[in-house]
């Protein structure tokens, strides 16, 4: 069993034993990076779901998922509740960049969506090692938008204390990090988004869809482009545009990259583990994926 491998400090059970006396159901947890979050994410949804509670974990860090693919915001609940790493994806949002910089709203909005659609359960929310500058106005509104019934800082250093102090009217647990904790360069983590990225797309098949069946979304200038006259697909619209795909309702069904758009036949295609039929809307995001996952550039 992975627990075994990692280090629970006896805070850690305190922390969870709290959260299911107290009916602690929403929590959200703040840090820098590498401290340790996701590993704590997956301990507390491991917990609550062997207590027998109904427990999910919301990743809402774009760039190093625990759950789903980069540039979304998921849910997933483990499929073996002693195994913390047994994630199952059942819900996502996409967001369309693997930083939260110049997409705030959406990853408020997105947080929020994937929070509320996952009802009653305990609901334990991972975030971005980002909490300053524009990471404080990100933590601060993800704050406000999920009423969290605890926050948990996990933080040496006090990098949350002018968070804590601007929601005082919260609850808040502040945790040291683990010493096993593995620092992971920036290397690291663009080679981790890239395999991930691999994986998703790997083999997919390529789906066409009719440009009068679907609606698109997110962003005009991608809009603009699909109608222009110029045969080479402008940017935004060029070939490896990351975009979501989702059906009739608005739910994600999850990513597609643009791989070809015929204007005289009105179809646009996409390399995708979606199934074409059910996709009625695009939401084009703000990144360029090779089919072997590298990150070629971004649109703006
Ligand atoms: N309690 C622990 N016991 C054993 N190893 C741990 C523990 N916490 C973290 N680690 C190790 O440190 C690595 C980084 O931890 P983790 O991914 O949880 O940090 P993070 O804060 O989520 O990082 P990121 O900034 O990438 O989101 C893990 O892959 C794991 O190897
Ligand atoms: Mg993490």
């Amino acid at each position: 069993m992975r627990l075994m491998s990692i280090e629970i400090p006896p805070i850690w059970d305190q922390v969870a034993g709290r959260c299911l006396t107290e009916n602690l159901r929403r929590i959200l947890v703040l840090g820098a990076a590498d401290r340790g979050k996701s590993t704590l994410c997956r301990f507390l949804v491991s917990r609550f779901s062997q207590e027998g509670a109904q427990a999910v974990l919301v990743d809402a860090d774009v760039g190093q998922k625990d759950v789903g693919p980069p540039a979304t915001v998921t849910r997933g609940y483990l499929q073996s509740p002693s195994d913390p790493y047994s994630l199952m994806l059942d819900g996502l949002y996409f967001i369309g960049a693997v930083t939260p910089v110049r997409h705030l709203l959406p990853m408020v909005v997105g947080t929020r969506d994937v929070v509320d659609s996952a009802g009653d359960a305990f609901v334990v929310v991972n975030t971005t090692g980002f909490i300053e500058g524009v990471g404080y106005a990100l933590k601060s509104y993800k704050i406000e938008a999920l009423r969290p019934d605890l926050l948990i800082a996990v933080d040496p250093n006090h990098e949350t204390a002018s968070i804590a102090a601007s929601y005082p009217q919260y609850r808040w647990v502040r945790l040291p990090p683990s010493a096993r904790v593995v620092a992971k360069s920036r290397a690291m983590r663009r080679e981790a988004r890239q395999r991930a990225f691999a994986a998703y797309f790997a083999g997919r098949p390529k789906i066409e869809l009719d440009l009068q069946t679907v609606a698109f979304q997110r962003n005009p200038a991608f809009v603009r482009s699909l109608t222009s006259s110029r045969q080479t697909s402008p940017p935004p619209a060029g070939r490896h545009l990351l975009c979501g795909l989702c059906d009739a309702t608005g739910r994600c069904l999850g990513l597609g990259t643009l791989d070809a758009l015929d204007r005289r036949a009105r179809v646009l295609s996409f390399v995708t583990p979606v199934s074409g039929p059910e996709v009625r809307i695009v939401q084009s995001g703000d990144l360029y994926i090779s089919p072997d996952g590298e990150e070629l550039g971004r649109t703006r």
